[in-house]
């Protein structure tokens, strides 16, 4: 089967990015990564993409100013020029507007690092903390309008420990985090993740063990 062609839009370290990059690299991976964007041109991951090989494109949100559909037309041109066929948000720190948004409905991913509808917006560690929750983690979800709240694909769940500050927690998450984006992106460019009345329906996980992603982080 052919793979899908896959864009991944980043804006920083670009953790996530390379975790996509090296599950596109096993040959029965059903997406390839066709382009790496970022809309800040010193973000690292650029760096990391472009070492694997990987065409990078810099979509600089400031030179645009307000003018957000502006942006994101140049953001489209890249997409079309790469012939993507799946966006994936990794990390992606810019508000996209409902045009766009819509436009990628079902082909468009990202990942949040709490377990939605939990914590949705940012600083999610430290508020998982001053919740006193026992259980954190990381979501993918297909991206609508409405910010951290698209039909969930996959989540993982990661203990929170008594000593833990918002740096630790983080840390445990984003090793989550680098297990479930790759799963989740296989699930969908496989066809194996179908949203139905926005509830995404994973016909390839049958058994409780393979919906439960609890990584060992120790
Ligand atoms: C990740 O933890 C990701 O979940 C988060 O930013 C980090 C990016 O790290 N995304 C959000 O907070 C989106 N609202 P990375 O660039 O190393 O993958």
């Amino acid at each position: 089967m052919a793979k899908r062609r896959v864009a991944i839009l980043i804006s920083g370290r670009g953790a996530n990015m390379a975790a996509l990059i090296a599950a596109a690299n096993q040959p029965d991976y059903p997406a390839e990564i066709a382009v790496v964007l970022s809309n800040r041109p010193d973000a690292a991951g650029l760096k990391r993409a472009a070492a694997e090989g990987i065409a990078t494109a810099i979509v600089d949100h400031a030179r645009f100013g307000r003018d957000r559909e502006a942006f994101e037309q140049a953001v489209q041109a890249v997409l079309d020029a790469h012939r993507v066929e799946i966006v994936c948000l990794a990390g992606f720190m810019r508000l996209l507007t409902p045009g766009l948004v819509t436009r990628w409905s079902g082909r468009m991913l990202n990942i949040h690092p709490a377990l939605l509808p939990s914590f949705k917006g940012l600083h999610t560690h430290e508020r998982a903390l001053a919740a006193g929750v026992k259980i954190h983690g990381a979501t993918v979800h297909f991206v609508v309008p409405d910010v951290d709240s698209g039909p969930i694909i996959a989540q993982a769940a990661v203990p929170v420990l008594d000593d833990d500050t918002a740096d630790a927690l983080a840390a445990r998450v984003l090793f989550a985090e680098l297990r479930i984006y790759p799963l989740a992106l296989g699930l969908v460019a496989a066809g194996q993740s179908t949203i139905t009345a926005g509830i995404v329906h994973n016909t390839a996980i049958t058994t409780p063990s393979a919906q439960l992603i609890v990584p060992d982080a120790d």
